[in-house]
């Protein structure tokens, strides 16, 4: 749809480089500026640790903002409250590219209520153990748009300029959002059928490292890329079995009830319902992420029964074990 070219060389010819500002230093943020300056970029950064506090006011000096605040759901559902909050503090007539998870839709309502401001999206991929590496080596640079005319394009072609060089896209906003629920529900899924293949091998005695190892090679089932072919294939993954994580827990629930808002046919909202349940019964039967898992489904959660085979549970703790040993 979009090339990245002609802006990537408008601001090679000389125009004045744009001004990058960064609300919320976290995993996204702070690895994101850090690229940025190492670029060249002149960069304002705000958030609530220090010493980033200070520049709440500055921010409005900013050309384009990346926004990077937590998009938690909750047992109420998705909660966008920060990310719509923090975008006052982008000055009039600039750009806000925000970076945080949103729910389809969202990016349009955020530009409803902020008329003066021209805002998008950008989903982010990165992986918290490589997170400076992802920042500079983006897997794919997308930009949302919530109104597709000229001064939209004309300033998401100047975004996808000043990031990382990646294959690019311009697409609607709510496109851009969906698109980030697509990787990270894929992941999901595949963790879950990895765990249902590995409780079979468990009880059958078939060593799952093999698998492994046979899987790895296989392109028809292995991702393409040699490091990513490992990812998603081990059943007890860091402390435990289940699909634990800050982005995965929440991200999956409000894909769940998107489902049942738009689809919401019974099949489809069984399998996803069984997906769901075989997920929390595997953290709980590992006791991994319960904080998480209780800020998404509520405290009563950890008192759920856990109905994790006794067998399985044995080989999650010899499965852990192994991991814990190699590391
Ligand atoms: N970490 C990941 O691996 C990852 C990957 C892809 C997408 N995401 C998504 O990106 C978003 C941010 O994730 P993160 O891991 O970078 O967050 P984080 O929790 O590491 O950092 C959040 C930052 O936001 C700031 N912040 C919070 N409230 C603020 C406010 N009112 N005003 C100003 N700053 C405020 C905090 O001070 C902090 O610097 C979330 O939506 C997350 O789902 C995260």
């Amino acid at each position: 749809m979009a090339t990245t070219k002609t802006a990537k060389k408008a601001v090679k010819n000389g125009h004045k480089k744009p001004i990058i500002g960064f609300i919320g230093q976290g995993w996204i943020g702070k690895n994101y500026a850090e690229d940025f300056e190492k670029r060249g970029f002149e960069t304002i950064r705000f958030a609530l640790e220090e010493p980033y506090r200070q520049n709440e006011d500055k921010i409005k000096e900013a050309d384009i903002v990346f926004i990077a605040v937590p998009t938690p759901t909750t047992t109420d559902g998705f909660d966008d409250s920060i990310a719509r909050g923090v975008l006052k503090h982008v000055g009039h007539g600039k750009t806000a590219v925000v970076k945080s998870t949103l729910k389809p839709g969202t990016t349009h309502s955020f530009q409803k209520q902020y008329p003066d401001i021209f805002v998008m999206h950008s989903p982010e991929f990165l992986s918290r153990g490589t997170a400076a590496y992802d920042a500079s080596h983006p897997l794919q640079n997308i930009v949302g748009i919530p109104v597709d005319n000229e001064e939209y394009r004309t300033r998401a072609e100047r975004v996808l300029s000043v990031l990382p060089e990646a294959p690019s896209i311009i697409v609607p906003a709510q496109t851009a959002e969906f698109f980030k629920y697509v990787h990270n529900t894929s992941l999901f899924a595949r963790s879950i059928y990895m765990n249902l293949l590995y409780d079979i091998a468990t009880e059958l005695g078939v060593d799952w490292a093999h698998v492994k190892e046979m899987i790895i090679r296989d392109p028809m089932i292995a991702f393409q890329d040699p490091v990513i072919a490992k990812w998603h294939i081990e059943p007890a993954h860091s402390s435990g079995r289940g699909i634990g994580g800050d982005c995965h827990i929440k991200d999956f629930e409000t894909f769940s009830r998107l489902f049942a808002e738009t689809v919401g046919d019974e099949h489809g909202m069984k399998l996803i319902d069984a997906m769901k349940n075989m997920n929390i019964e595997l953290l709980l039967g590992s006791k991994k992420d319960l904080d998480l898992l209780s800020g998404v489904y509520g405290k009563d959660i950890l008192k759920r029964k856990t109905k994790v085979k006794k067998a399985a549970r044995k080989s999650a703790k010899k499965a852990g074990q192994k991991l814990r040993k190699r590391a």
